[in-house]
């Protein structure tokens, strides 16, 4: 039986989600690329995020709480492609973290699993993620759970040409 409950967010969550959001980026920072510096109000930034996230009908802030506390989450809502696309409506993953300690015990995949029953339950079956392919914990995760490449998002430095 796993100890983890997935549950809904509730804004007495938010210092705790922020921290590992906090882990995220540094784990992304720690690549020396520039793009993945955060402005001086990141985390209050992102906490308003989360809050306006959680009251809106089209998104989902999950909870995955241990027995010590957070072990992780997932923030996703359903959004839209442009209207030239057959396949308009996707649910969107922008956040899943899961604490150190408690990875590799299937808690992200019941986090996904959550979320996606969530979008399934409106009619969207389609689930989209951004994630950076150096990172190799997502690259295996989402790979191991069925998500393959579209586009490769891309970016040019200033002083840099072609
Ligand atoms: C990516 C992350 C959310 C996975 O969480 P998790 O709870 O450990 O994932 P699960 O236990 O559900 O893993 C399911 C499967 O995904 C794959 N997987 C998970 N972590 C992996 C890793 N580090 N390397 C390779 N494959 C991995 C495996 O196939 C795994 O199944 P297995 O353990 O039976 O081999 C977690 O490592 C994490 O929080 N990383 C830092 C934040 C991050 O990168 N988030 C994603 C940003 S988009």
């Amino acid at each position: 039986m796993p100890t983890t409950i997935i549950r809904d967010a509730t804004p007495l969550d938010l210092p705790a989600l922020v921290t590992l959001w906090q882990a995220l980026v540094a784990h992304h920072a720690g690549d020396g690329d520039p793009l993945w510096a955060v402005a001086p109000h990141a985390p209050e930034t992102y906490a308003a995020f989360l809050r306006q996230q959680m009251g809106l009908r089209r998104a989902k802030v999950l909870v995955a709480q241990g027995p010590d506390g957070v072990d992780g989450y997932l923030v996703g809502a359903i959004g839209q492609r442009a209207a030239v696309w057959a396949q308009r409506e996707i649910g969107m993953v922008f956040d899943l973290v899961v604490r150190p300690e408690a990875r590799r015990g299937g808690v992200a995949t019941r986090l996904l699993d959550a979320v996606s029953a969530f979008f399934a339950a409106r009619g969207v079956t389609w689930v989209q993620v951004n994630y950076a392919p150096a990172n190799a914990e997502a690259a295996g995760f989402w790979t191991a759970r069925g998500f393959r490449p579209l586009l490769i998002e891309a970016y040019r430095a200033p002083g840099e040409s072609c």
